[in-house]
């Protein structure tokens, strides 16, 4: 299917890549014709010996983690298995097919392994295709379930009010069991609330098979993803140590061979536990650690703002002792994907999967509750900067530098820069923003409906209608130009050597600068108080002291 630019009056429904290319939606006469296309392929690749993997979820891991597979070879070079990328059809994400069987990432990143990978096994390996059907799962001997569990919160800082959004997973698990061979190992990559695969998705299928008549249990296993999207992607899931589990002896051995055929296991060995609840809770309880760890920071960080103290050369100081090496300093808000839902799919589990009343959980729940409102603060700092220039924050013309959750990445997901954005806004400020790695900032664009139409965070403020106009500058001199204040929201390496003259030339005056994370020295920020400037930076009290040597 290429990408056509024709209106079909009849059949409407497109799906957009980021950069605009768009793609028809298939019709139902589409799905024959790709059951066919995927016969024959398989036939063929049958008849070379490879085994037929099934990855489900085509995002920022399934699409990446299919290539990884696909790459995989034996001690003589040859290709082990071929790929189907398996992706829903939806006017969201549709695109990621196309794209991906022309050889093309669907997801951008700083690593140079992802596209060439993707090119090589779709064009010249000829061991990766993606689809748009289920009967894909037919043909599999393996199925790597990577579609998204979300955690939905009812609140803005209060993760007790909230639940796992468990229908898409479970409707997953009952399309699988309809279509796998009763000997397909379904392997559940997906970050699940602790309990999943043995009591949900093992219930889910065992009745399906029943139907089908078929005896055997499905042969179900769990084995976290520690994918990290950025410059090391492709290592952070190939050359990485991973965790599994099977639900018998016989799926933790598929499991176990299959990992062994994919991944680095002799480099990075693997850990095997004992039952799947292991394995799902050891990777809540290790993004529920990160998440706090950052979260205690948050109090040290105002601390250090009003004592006249640099956290960030007090964090540095500490870390030379090898014991506390992993301090890392919380910038604005802990975004992505994983860290502010995770601990909620545990607290959530302990409740709903395993039917306990009473309330154990102290520390997960605060710290993602500190993380997912630390960057409101980011707007008092703009605020009160802009305040001592004599601009009021109504009107005031600020540009914030990042989207993206975190440096040289373009995953928006829950980023500290969408709340201050929208505090930003409800404030009377108007917004502008510049990210090297994002195109469209849908939570932005398409607010009535991403990520969901009853999940945008627009929800938790006032004023948010106009932001839908937000679109992405890539050129950073026409977003500083006019600007009243910047926000140095994203450590992008882009930001990292920003000069103070370029800076305040380009934007035609002097502005106020907030650094939210450490990018700022204290040269520059001299320099910016030299240009008659304010600055004001998370955790960064020291401003006022080289604020009060410039100003002698
Ligand atoms: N992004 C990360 O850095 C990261 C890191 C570690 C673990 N994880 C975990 O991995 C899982 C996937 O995360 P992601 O970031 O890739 O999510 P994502 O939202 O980018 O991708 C999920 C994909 O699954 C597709 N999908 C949903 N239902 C489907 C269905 N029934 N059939 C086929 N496709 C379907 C969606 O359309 C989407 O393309 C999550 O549990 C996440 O917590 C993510």
């Amino acid at each position: 299917m290429n990408p056509t630019n024709r209106t079909n009056p009849s059949n409407p429904m497109y799906s957009f890549t980021p950069t605009g290319e768009k793609f028809q939606l298939p019709s139902p006469e589409d799905y024959s014709t790709e059951l066919g296309r995927l016969k024959e392929v398989i036939n063929h690749q049958r008849s070379l010996g490879r085994e037929i993997v099934v990855v489900m979820g085509l995002g920022f891991v399934g699409a990446v983690m299919a290539a990884v597979v696909a790459d995989a070879e034996d001690s003589k070079g040859k290709p082990t298995k071929f790929v189907i990328g398996m992706q829903r059809p939806s006017t969201r994400s549709f695109w990621k097919i196309p794209l991906i069987n022309l050889g093309q990432p669907p997801v951008s990143s700083e690593d140079p392994e992802v596209a060439p990978m993707i090119d090589r096994c779709v064009n010249k390996k000829k061991t990766l295709t993606a689809t748009f059907t289920y009967d894909a799962l037919k043909f599999a001997d393996v199925v790597i379930v990577d579609i998204q569990c979300d955690y939905l919160k009812e609140s803005l800082g209060n993760v007790r009010e909230g639940r796992a959004e468990m229908e898409a997973l479970e409707e997953s698990f009952e399309i699988i069991a309809q279509n796998i061979s009763p000997q397909a190992l379904v392997l559940i990559e997906t970050t699940v609330a602790p309990g999943t695969t043995e009591q949900i998705a093992y219930p889910i299928m065992k009745k399906v098979f029943k139907k089908r008549g078929l005896k055997g249990d499905p042969l179900l296993a769990h084995s976290f993803e520690r994918v990290m999207p950025g410059k090391n992607y492709v290592a952070s899931i190939r050359d990485f140590w991973r965790v599994c589990s099977g639900i018998n002896e016989e799926a933790t051995r598929r499991v176990v061979k299959f990992l062994k055929d994919v991944i680095h296991t002799d480099k990075f060995p693997l850990t095997v536990l004992d039952r799947p609840i292991e394995s799902e809770t050891a990777k809540i309880v290790e993004n529920s650690f990160r998440a706090t760890i950052l979260a205690f920071l948050d109090e040290w960080s105002l601390f250090a703002e009003q004592n006249g103290i640099d956290l960030i050369k007090v964090i540095n100081a500490i870390k030379v002792r090898p014991t506390h090496n992993n301090m890392i300093f919380p910038g604005p808000g802990i975004g992505g994907y994983c860290l502010p839902k995770d601990g909620g799919l545990g607290l959530w589990a302990y409740r709903h999967v395993h039917g306990f009343e009473d309330d154990i959980f102290k520390i997960t729940p605060l710290a993602i509750d500190i993380n997912d409102t630390r960057s409101l603060h980011v707007a008092q700092l703009a605020r009160d900067a802009l305040r001592n220039m004599g601009r009021p924050i109504a009107s005031a013309e600020i540009l914030v530098l990042g989207a993206s959750y975190r440096e040289d990445v373009g995953d928006t997901r829950y980023s500290g820069s969408e709340l201050m954005v929208r505090r930003l806004t409800e404030m009377g400020a108007e917004l502008r923003v510049h990210d090297p790695y994002v195109l469209h900032w849908w939570e932005f664009e398409r607010q009535d409906e991403y990520p969901a139409s009853s999940s945008s965070l627009k929800r938790f403020f006032r004023g948010q209608e106009k932001l839908k106009d937000l679109r992405v500058e890539q050129d950073l001199r026409k977003a500083l130009h006019g600007a009243d204040a910047v926000i140095l929201a994203v450590r992008h390496k882009h930001y990292l050597s920003l000069d103070p003259d370029e800076v305040v030339a380009n934007a035609g005056g002097s502005i106020a600068v907030v650094d939210c994370f450490g990018i700022l020295d204290d040269n520059k920020i001299k320099r910016y108080f030299e240009l008659g400037c304010e600055v004001k930076g998370l955790g960064r009290g020291h401003v006022k002291r080289i604020k009060d040597q410039v100003k002698g």
